[in-house]
Parts: C-alpha cells; structure tokens; sequence
C-alpha cells in the first residue's frame, strides 16, 4: 500500500484519482481549501503532515481562453506551484507525477502524424508556455524524482468539459438551432478515469519509469465535431443542428493546435499500460455517468 497525496482534488482528475486510488492506497486529497499549491507553509504543513510516497499534482489554471489575459495567475499556479511541489517532494523524499497538456506542441504537424516526447515544444498560447514552464520546472528541480505526464482533451462526469457544453447547446436546441463544432482540429479525447488508471498502473508498476516527460492519452484521434457528435449519438440525442465548421469560423482568445494528436510508443516501449481508444473510453463514460450527467446539466440551465 503506497501513500498518496493529490493535489487539485476536486478538479476533474483529482477526483478520479481520490475514486481509483482510494480502493488499495492510503490517500489525502486536498484542493485550495486544504493546501494552496502556491503556498510553500501550507505545502510544507501539508505534506510533511502525510509524508507521502507520491505526489500526484492534478491542480492547475486550465482556462485556456482566460489565461491569455490572466497570464500571472496562470504562470502562478502552472510554473510556481510545480516547482514549490518539486522542492517539497525532494524535501520529503517523494516521488512527484506532474500533469501537462498536449498544448504544449504549436500543432503544425501535418494530420494524422503524432507528436513524440523526442518533438520539441512550442507553444502558442499562455496557457501551453506555462505549462511547458511547470514540466521544465519540475524535471530542473535538482534530486526531484519526478516524471511528467501530458494529457489531453480531458472529460469527467464532474466540472466543466466540452461534452458538457454539447448537452447544454443540445438540451436548448430549437428547429432553427445550428451549433457549429470545429471539425479541423485533431487531438485525443482523454478520460479523467482512463488517466487516474494509467497513473496508478504506474504507480503500482514494479518498474516504474525513469525521470522524463510521457505521453498518456486515450488512443485514436479525432476531431471536436466528431468527437461532439459521437458523445451524442451514444447519448441518444439528434445531432442534426450541430453542424462542423473551420477553426477560421469560431476565433478564439487562444489560438489553439491544429494538431496535438500524441504518440503514447514511449510508454508501451516500457511495457506500460496504454489506455484504451478514445471510443470505448466515451462508451464506458456514457453507460456509467450519462445520465448522471445529463440530470446535472439540465438541472443547470
Ligand atoms: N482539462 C483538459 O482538457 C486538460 C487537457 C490536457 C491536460 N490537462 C491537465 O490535466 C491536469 C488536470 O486537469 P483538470 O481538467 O482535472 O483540471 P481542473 O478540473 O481545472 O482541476 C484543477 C483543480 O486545481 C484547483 N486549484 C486551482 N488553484 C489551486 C491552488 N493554488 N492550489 C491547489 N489547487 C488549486 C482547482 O480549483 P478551482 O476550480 O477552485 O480553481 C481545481 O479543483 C492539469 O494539469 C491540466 O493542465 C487538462
């Protein structure tokens, strides 16, 4: 039984990390309330408190629209959050799992290529500097065993996510309703569950990985439209008023990839687990919270 601690607890892989840690681990889950990432006092009470053996840093500013005119918050939570993180986890000799994003890459690789942990980053919005800062801050930190895994296109049945939006822009449909989805931008729709598993077969993998950066997201790709559209059809909902469009159509605050599809051969390579394709994924997702989830976004509006 390892001890873990989760930052950014009720954040969408917080909480699936707090769900699917909890069956075999000793876990303390805590969010701003508890213990603000920034805070070196209350970082250093916290986890000195627990002495964990993993850190699992699941907080972080993920308003990527936002970011572009909040870029002191985001540097604050994405890059001087880690790196307090890192030097606690030296401190108390733990190992630190830090999580990034796709948005790292600048997406200008032709479809379908993926990107490897070998490309190099460049990203084009504050929301990908930061947090390409945050992964550069954490693997720096001298004796910090830290690895860093980038995920993607994340969705949870808690907080708020694209598939979220799709119910909500269907739930208010009317005959003349047209929602236009992006249909040009590629990337790999990730399960918050599907992450928190990942995280832990490492975790509970006798090998573990060596300090680095690695790529965990659902296999496939696809688009937002398809992947809106598919969410809908396995929700039994009409999709005929959501309609593809070019990213020139619906502009942006964040100029996001148009291609942020990520390998995950690095893992395999070391006999870890991958997760599953992005389909079966959405498919488990939508039997165990649809409904669920649709209560909770009618009850919304
Ligand atoms: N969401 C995606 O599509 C996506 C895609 C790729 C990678 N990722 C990465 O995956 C990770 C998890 O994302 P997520 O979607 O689960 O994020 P999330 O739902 O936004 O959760 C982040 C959590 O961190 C908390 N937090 C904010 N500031 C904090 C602080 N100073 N100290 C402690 N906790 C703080 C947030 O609280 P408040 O809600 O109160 O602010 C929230 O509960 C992040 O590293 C993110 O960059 C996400």
């Amino acid at each position: 039984m390892a001890k873990i601690f989760i930052t950014g607890g009720n954040g969408q892989l917080g909480r699936a990390c707090k769900r699917f840690f909890s069956k075999n681990h000793q876990v303390v889950s805590t969010d701003i309330q508890e213990m603000d990432i920034t805070n070196s006092d209350s970082i250093l009470k916290a986890i000195g408190d627990f002495k964990p053996d993993y850190i699992v840093n699941c907080a972080a500013y993920t308003a990527v629209d936002r970011a572009e005119s909040e870029p002191d918050l985001a540097y604050r939570l994405n890059v001087v959050g880690p790196s307090k993180l890192a030097a606690a986890a030296v401190l108390f000799k733990a190992r630190l799992i830090h999580i990034s994003t796709d948005y790292v890459f600048d997406g200008e690789r032709q479809y379908p290529f993926p990107w490897t942990e070998e490309d190099e980053a460049n990203p084009k919005t504050v929301y990908g500097r930061t947090k390409l800062d945050g992964e550069r801050v954490v693997l720096n930190t001298f004796g910090c065993d830290a690895i860093v895994l980038r995920a993607a296109w994340l969705y949870s049945p808690t907080g708020h996510n694209f598939l979220k939006t799709m119910l909500r822009l269907a739930a208010t449909s009317t005959a003349d309703s047209v929602h236009k989805i992006v249909n040009d931008q590629y990337g790999c729709p990730t399960s918050a569950s599907e992450l928190a598993k990942q995280i832990l077969y490492i975790i509970e993998s006798p090998s573990y990985l060596d300090r680095g950066v690695y790529h965990t997201v659902c296999s496939g790709s696809t688009t937002w439209y398809h992947f809106a559209t598919r969410f809908l059809e396995l929700m039994n909902i009409d999709t005929s008023t959501f309609k593809p469009c070019a990213t020139a159509e619906f502009p942006t605050p964040a100029k996001r990839p148009r291609n942020s599809v990520l390998s995950t051969d690095k893992l395999a390579a070391k006999n870890m687990y991958v997760m599953v394709d992005w389909e079966t994924a959405l498919k488990n997702y939508v039997i165990e919270h649809g409904q669920t989830v649709y209560k909770d976004v009618l009850a919304s509006l």
